[in-house]
């Protein structure tokens, strides 16, 4: 039975990935996923797979080498799928430390552990081992708007945030273990994800829920700022499709041409949210294109992000299946079958970070 480590694996593309797995190979796979739960750590993302036999959950922080060698002394781990990381653009402007701790020196730890633990006596490695880094689109900076360029796997780095510069220090390290040590790994660097699950300070639920509540949508500067939109199954299963066939060494681009401004992803989520509440819902009366208020804009602001994933297709057959106008569907309805899950969220906390970010309510 083939035994995968995920770090981070209680936030948001982490449990989607946690549930895609069981849901494709059930009790064929073991799975210890190592977090630390920081505020975007929610266990609750887990509770339908924490009975299972083949499911552990470990707290534990990724700088924490002791912890984490332990993990790989006490278990004979085939794969890491390297999640873990401090990932919001606003926060890293706001206080980049922790971005550089987590991201650079926690990939540093996870890389350490998993050479020592893998590496046999003459430097090579032992036979089907794996460490999948999942990184991000940001890492390749800006793209002009006049949509025919697009981010490949060749493109210079050029990270403007805190944030895109963190991971792309975590993605360089990575790559300089495979050029070292022959270290066998793969970098995936994807677009802007959306699903169940994801936390409310990123753009798509924070703007579902502050529309179901009546509050004001804020638009960064213009609202033209472009995304590349990928639902974040889609993600998972790229992840497991890299793993099991990916060449080692390389590294694949996962997106999907599926480009759109933040004003169009903030009207499609209303005219959505329109179509699906019933007209015997109170809310209904309040999502409208009234409540969009342009705030100021974000410092540094990336103007467009677009991936061109023709490798990773020809290369390992994946491409997106879900289409937006079905993925925000299914989104909606898993926040509004989840109500629960999101007033746990809306803490005290949460409510602090709202105010000191935004200054309204
Ligand atoms: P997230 O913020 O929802 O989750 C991060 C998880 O990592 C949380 O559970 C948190 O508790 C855990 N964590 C943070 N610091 C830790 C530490 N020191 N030790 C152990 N665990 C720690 O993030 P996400 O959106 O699920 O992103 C996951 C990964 O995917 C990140 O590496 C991110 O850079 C990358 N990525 C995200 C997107 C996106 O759109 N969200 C797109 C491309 C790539
Ligand atoms: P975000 O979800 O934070 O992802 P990223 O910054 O990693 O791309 O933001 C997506 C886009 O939406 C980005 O251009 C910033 C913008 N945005 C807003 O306009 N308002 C908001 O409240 C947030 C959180 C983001």
């Amino acid at each position: 039975m083939r035994t995968y480590l995920v770090t981070g694996g209680a936030g948001f593309i982490g449990s989607n990935f946690i549930h895609y797995m069981f849901n494709k190979y059930d009790n064929d796979i073991r799975i210890i996923n190592v977090d630390v739960l920081t505020y975007a750590g929610n266990l609750e993302n887990l509770k339908d797979v924490e009975k299972r036999d083949n499911y552990t959950f470990i707290k534990a922080d990724i700088c924490d080498s002791e912890a984490i060698g332990k993990i790989f002394e006490e278990n004979d781990i085939d794969r890491v799928v390297h999640f873990a990381a401090e990932s919001h653009v606003d926060r890293s402007i706001k206080n980049p430390e922790v971005f550089v701790q987590t991201n650079v020196i926690g990939t540093a730890v996870m890389l350490n552990c998993a050479k020592k633990s893998w590496e046999l006596p003459d430097g090579s490695f032992k036979e089907g081992k794996k460490f999948l880094h999942v990184s991000t689109d940001e890492v390749y900076g800006s793209l002009p708007e006049d949509k025919t360029s697009f981010f490949y796997e060749t493109t210079p780095y050029s990270p403007h945030s805190p944030y895109s510069a963190s991971k792309a220090g975590s993605d360089m390290l990575v790559k300089a273990y495979m050029d070292t040590y022959k270290f066998p790994a793969n970098i995936t660097n994807c677009s802007n994800n959306y699903g169940p699950y994801q936390f409310p300070e990123k753009l798509i639920p924070l703007i579902i829920n502050n529309a179901l509540s009546g509050k004001k949508l804020p638009v960064y500067g213009d609202g033209k700022n472009v995304r590349d939109w990928l639902y974040v199954e889609d993600h998972a299963k790229a992840i497991d499709m890299v793993m099991e066939k990916g060449k080692l060494f390389e590294t694949y681009n996962v997106g999907g041409h599926n480009e759109k401004q933040n004003i169009e992803i903030v009207n499609i989520i209303i005219e959505t949210l329109q179509e699906m509440l019933p007209d015997s819902d109170p809310r209904k009366a309040h999502v409208n294109t009234d409540l969009i208020t342009y705030v100021e804009d974000r410092k540094g602001h990336d103007r467009r992000y677009a991936i061109c994933p023709d490798k990773i297709k020809e290369a390992v057959g994946w491409e997106p299946s879900t289409c937006f106008k079905d993925g925000i569907k299914k989104t909606i309805a898993w926040f509004f079958e989840n109500e629960e899950w999101m007033k746990n969220v809306i803490n005290k906390d949460y409510q602090k970070y709202y105010e000191s970010m935004y200054h309204m309510n």
